[in-house]
């Protein structure tokens, strides 16, 4: 329509020749040692585990010698990886010593909606909020990043994100790489776009949203990792604002583990996977002695994407080097227990009560903007649901339901592919596709507290490209949502 073709237009005014394209594949040089994010420390008061983080500015150094100004959780850039296992109970003390507000958001994390820390948790300057809840869900590879309203893509992209890791008895009885940071890598992949001063350029309003040339893993750009055993596990992280990746090895093939809310039924064989903003995928991949690869990104296939909204957003590019030492430690041949690793959280179509739609289109779900104030859906605690979810323009989008992890039924009718089989939160949604989810709400009813679903393209979701659900107890109504009516 007329509203594509004006964003169209402005995409292309906004930027140059070739906006967001990046060094291409085999001029980048591999030199820096890839920075691991610390475990973060915890204590444990009266059966808690408590963290705490602190978002701060300060700067770093991504490129030699250029101080950038940047925001972290505890230092100048990302935060620490939190690591609980499924029947603790946890607590973070968040504390905001930023000048303004923000929150943060436990991404994939099932928990009650006050925990959430989602647009109506926003932590004001100099204060501390601090959610507890029980770890209730599948081990998995999660993470946290800010959600104040309006304000997202901003806090992101400046630098306030880290893994929050789960565990259980599967997990740790799977024969996958555990030794993190040695044979079980996070690897949060972001790109920026960086000024002739080396500052973080911000956004100019074009489609897709901020898409850099410069991109780094855990914030080091350039960046190798030691391998010492035959078989390494990467905890793939689309960290960026915008830009969607389709990662794979140089020339080896991968095995697919597990997906936003943990471990597949069995490993799939992968030549690449592709993430959206927001999406996650454990990978395992087995080297030779004195081998070095590399981790790219291939010519993302975006779908049907006009190309003005692409804007080089599918370039080809390298990622991570792996060089593998002469000598590698025996890795086992990755294997679990599937039925053990879900038990319990299966989902099951037949008992679907409620069906959804969900049209998305350039900056809209349902033509309607995001308002504080107003609850968009009402699901009854323990029902099982059908979300249909369609993109009607030729604009990527990624989109993300909290609370919960779904499964895909279906896209375009078809079963998906092995890669979106497993417990999602996060999803690539094609233009001019149609996909079913099927989800459950199981428990932490509260008619006054919201959760969000949104596109996690942050630029869309500032722009209004987010709703609310409440779940609420059979034959309750949805309250009042605190903070109603107030729409930045
Ligand atoms: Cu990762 Cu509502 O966000
Ligand atoms: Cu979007």
């Amino acid at each position: 329509g007329s509203l594509v073709a004006g964003l169209a237009a402005l995409a292309l005014a906004g930027c140059g020749a070739i906006p967001g394209s990046v060094t291409p594949v085999d001029e980048a040089e591999f030199t820096n040692e890839l920075a691991i994010p610390p475990l973060a420390p915890s204590r444990v008061v009266d059966g808690t585990r408590v963290f705490s983080l602190t978002a701060q500015e300060g700067a770093t150094e991504f490129l030699p010698g250029v101080q950038t100004e940047t925001w972290g959780f505890d230092g100048s850039y990302l935060g620490p990886t939190l690591r609980a296992e499924r029947g603790e109970r946890v607590a973070v003390e968040v504390t905001n010593d930023l000048g303004e507000p923000t929150s943060v958001h436990w991404h994939g994390m099932h928990l009650p909606a006050a925990m959430d820390g989602g647009p109506h948790q926003e932590v004001a300057p100099g204060a501390t909020w601090r959610p507890t809840w029980e770890i209730d869900q599948p081990a998995a590879t999660l993470w946290y990043h800010p959600h104040p309203h309006g304000a997202t893509e901003e806090h992101v992209y400046r630098g306030l994100a880290g893994m929050f890791l789960l565990d259980d008895d599967a997990s740790r009885a799977a024969a996958l790489p555990q030794e993190y940071g040695v044979d079980d890598v996070p690897v949060i992949v972001q790109d920026k776009a960086l000024d002739d001063d080396g500052q973080l350029e911000p956004g100019n309003g074009g489609e897709p949203g901020i898409l850099g040339d410069v991109v780094m893993t855990n914030g080091t750009v350039g960046a190798y990792q030691e391998v010492t055993t035959e078989r390494v596990r990467l905890r793939l992280l689309n960290g960026s604002t915008a830009r969607t990746y389709q990662l794979g090895f140089e020339d080896l093939d991968m095995d697919l583990v597990a997906t936003d809310g943990g471990l597949l039924d069995a490993p799939v064989r992968l030549d690449n996977v592709r993430l959206a903003p927001g999406e996650r995928a454990e990978v395992v991949v087995e080297m030779e002695p004195g081998e070095t690869t590399r981790l790219r990104s291939v010519e993302a296939d975006l779908g049907n994407v006009a190309v003005p909204f692409a804007m080089g957003g599918n370039d080809a590019f390298d990622v991570l080097e792996l060089r593998a030492a002469d000598t590698l430690a025996p890795s086992p041949e990755p294997g679990w227990d599937a039925s053990e690793h879900a038990a319990g959280d299966e989902l099951d179509e037949a008992d679907a009560s409620v069906t959804r739609t969900f049209e998305l289109d350039d900056s809209r779900i349902n033509r309607q903007r995001m308002d504080m104030g107003r609850i968009d859906e009402v699901a009854t605690v323990g029902s099982t649901e059908v979300w249909e979810v369609r993109n009607t323009v030729p604009i990527p989008h990624s989109f993300h339901v909290h609370d919960v992890q779904f499964r895909v039924l279906s896209i375009d009718g078809e079963a998906p592919p092995p890669e979106l089989a497993g417990r999602k939160d996060t999803i690539y949604v094609e233009p001019g596709k149609d996909y079913r989810f099927l989800m459950r709400f199981d428990d932490y009813a509260d008619p006054d507290m919201p959760y969000m679903f949104h596109c996690h393209m942050l630029m869309h979701e500032d722009d209004g490209m987010m709703g609310q659900f409440v779940v609420v107890e059979p034959g309750q109504d949805a309250g009042t949502v605190p903070g109603g009516g107030a729409d930045g």
